[in-house]
């Protein structure tokens, strides 16, 4: 299979149209066999429940090629199980979760020419994501959804690479208490989008949301959670019921005891602690882990000693494990590549 011709190594992190795309339609009660198509445009009713009500959840993985040539992707059982999560908590019928495995394989199997070369710095970002599809006028779920999945070639997230973010704390929040944080619907992005927009404008890099509840609590920022690093080596992250459960944090905090013999405190992360920490980072699908250099709390700035210009070295470490482990250079724990071909 001949790759495609772009300039994999300064891709960025946007949407590039690719050959194939999975869709599946839910009608009186069951999905259908579902199918790749060609098609990238979706035409629905005016007044559908994805358009009326934001009825509609999503989740995002990648691609890789691996040392030796192999294209796989990490742990989609867990997307596929998080994207049921996210369903029933929206009132929408959940696609069957080994349907949801196999339609990944059989996607990126069929675009496997935009699969990123290994080492190239790139990676194929796949996003599935399901929809309310009928006409939906009066507030309650659709009788009829559809799932798709599309595929496209990614480069880092944040535009610097692997430089440290510059993180404001936000004065808007991201979830409400016992609200849907903890989901991955359109909806919590969607009410991101006017802080980030400021953010940018203000010149910081992300947002830091607090516990909406007291606004004493770190929980995460509008595509990731926070990791942090104390100054005797332990691996600290938020727990709260109002965030996003990230793979890559879930991963992390494996990867850090079982392979870099780190004690891991998954635990509440009180915003005055922050000072303290010697490094942070986000991570996420898309983030991997990026490096946070400082946090700014209304002027007030915090700088973790690992500096703004590069990784601190815990979090190198851990950088290194994770892509190590996705890109086949070390040995994974059992079941988390999904070899594809
Ligand atoms: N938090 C939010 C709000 C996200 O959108 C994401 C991205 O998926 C994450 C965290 C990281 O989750 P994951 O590691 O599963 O990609
Ligand atoms: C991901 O990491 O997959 C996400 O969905 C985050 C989003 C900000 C791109």
């Amino acid at each position: 299979m001949e790759k495609k011709d772009l300039d994999w190594a300064n891709l960025g992190f946007g949407y590039i149209k690719t050959d194939k795309r999975y869709v599946s339609n839910y009608k009186n009660g069951a999905w259908d066999d579902g199918a790749l198509v060609d098609d990238a445009n979706i035409v629905l009713n005016e007044c559908a429940g994805v358009f009326q009500y934001a009825q509609t959840v999503f989740e995002g993985l990648k691609a890789y090629t691996t040392e030796d040539g192999h294209i796989v992707c990490f742990r989609p059982d867990l997307n596929a199980s998080r994207l049921a999560d996210s369903a029933r908590r929206l009132e929408m019928p959940v696609f069957p979760e080994d349907r949801f495995v196999d339609a990944i394989v059989e996607l990126v199997k069929a675009n496997a020419a935009y699969v990123p070369p290994y080492g190239s710095g790139a990676t194929l970002y796949v996003r599935p994501y399901m929809m309310g599809t009928n006409p939906v006028i009066g507030v309650k779920p659709a009788d009829e959804y559809q799932f798709r999945a599309f595929v496209t070639p990614v480069g880092p997230y944040f535009k610097g690479g692997a430089k440290p973010l510059t993180i404001r704390v936000s004065d808007f929040d991201r979830a409400a208490p016992n609200g849907t944080g903890m989901i991955k619907a359109g909806l919590n992005y969607a009410m991101s989008l006017h802080a980030i927009v400021t953010a940018h404008a203000d010149g910081y890099d992300e947002n830091m949301y607090l516990d909406p509840k007291t606004r004493t609590k770190v929980e995460e920022t509008g595509g990731a959670n926070f990791i942090f690093i104390t100054k005797d080596g332990k691996f600290v992250t938020p727990k709260s019921d109002s965030i996003l459960p990230s793979i890559t944090r879930r991963s992390l905090m494996y990867v850090a005891e079982h392979y870099l013999g780190m004690e891991v405190e998954h635990r509440e992360v009180y915003f005055d602690e922050l000072k303290d920490f010697a490094e942070a980072g986000l991570c996420g699908t898309a983030a991997v882990i990026s490096p946070v250099g400082k946090i700014v709390d209304h002027g007030k700035e915090i700088c973790f000693p690992s500096g703004m210009t590069e990784m601190g070295p815990v979090i190198k470490k851990l950088y290194d494990t994770l892509t190590g482990i996705q890109m086949g250079r070390i040995e994974a724990p059992e079941g988390w590549i999904k070899t594809i071909c």
